[in-house]
């Protein structure tokens, strides 16, 4: 489905952070500097995105150093600058002094980020991090799974935010289990919940996706993983990359923003 209008006006849908790593990735298999995530970025803003998202890996496979310094001159938006907590990449985010930084793990064989951050075995460390980024003027989210412990682990490490990790849940989205499905949206319904009551923002993402353009979603099917996600009321924030980017293949860019925010939007709506 594509929305015709710019973004439907609303109080309470959840921000969209769009993750333009993926347009790193396409521009990296050529070696050269074309397409630009910079310039994505600066599209998906002006089409209504309200914070771009990007993970500098320490392996370089997709954002680079000078892509962070562009975006950091040239985008007006928030930047949720994602990250692990190593030494080098909290000097990194000092100098470079993001609105938002969002810890990850990161293990240099993933494909991508797969599982959470494990809070409650490093506290003291994440503790650490939390209080040197919140100096340097960012706002720190935790990226987690819905997992209790970890939950409440982030709020003892000081963290304001948690985002909780949709990884499963899209994964049961794209095999159609149904099962599996009911029960990772009741986990992250419940995390969601727990974050809120420890005094946390809350914010969901990864693998998060719509139904393809042009395909009339079947009546007994269910709707897409983004709008089930967008219609929990804690999600505070979406953080969206592969399935946009691919998404915006079909549609262009800046549609593919304004499709995934009215999905948000009308997820929000039927909620009520
Ligand atoms: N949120 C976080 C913390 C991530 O690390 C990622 C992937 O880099 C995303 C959201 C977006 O995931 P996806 O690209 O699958 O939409």
């Amino acid at each position: 489905m594509t929305y015709a209008g710019s973004h439907l006006a609303t109080n309470d849908a959840p921000l969209l952070g769009v993750n333009i790593d993926h347009v790193a990735t396409l521009r990296n298999a050529r070696g050269g500097d074309f397409p630009s995530p910079v310039e994505a970025a600066r599209l998906v803003v002006d089409a209504g995105a309200d914070i771009v998202t990007f993970h500098l890996r320490e392996d370089r496979r997709h954002i680079r150093d000078d892509d962070v310094a562009r975006l950091r001159e040239t985008i007006r938006a928030p930047l949720n600058f994602e990250a692990a907590v190593t030494d080098e990449m909290l000097a990194i985010i000092e100098r470079t002094r993001p609105e938002h930084v969002c810890l990850v793990p990161e293990r240099r064989q993933e494909v991508t980020t797969e599982g959470g951050l494990e809070v409650a075995g490093q506290l003291a460390r994440i503790r650490e991090a939390c209080v040197r980024l919140a100096e340097a003027g960012a706002r720190v989210s935790l990226f987690i799974g819905a997992d209790p412990a970890q939950i409440e682990a982030a709020a003892a490490a000081g963290a304001p935010c948690i985002e909780l990790h949709t990884g499963a849940f899209a994964n049961a989205w794209w095999a159609r289990d149904a099962q599996a499905m009911a029960h990772e949206l009741a986990r992250l319904r419940e995390g969601l919940r727990l974050g809120r009551s420890l005094g946390l923002r809350t914010h969901a993402g990864h693998g998060l996706a719509l139904w393809s353009p042009g395909v009339e979603r079947p009546a007994d099917e269910p709707p897409s993983s983004t709008h089930m996600v967008a219609a929990l009321p804690e999600v505070a924030e979406l953080h969206i990359g592969h399935a946009l980017v691919g998404h915006a293949l079909f549609v262009g860019l800046a549609q593919a923003v304004r499709d995934f925010q009215a999905e948000a939007v009308l997820a929000r709506r039927a909620g009520r």
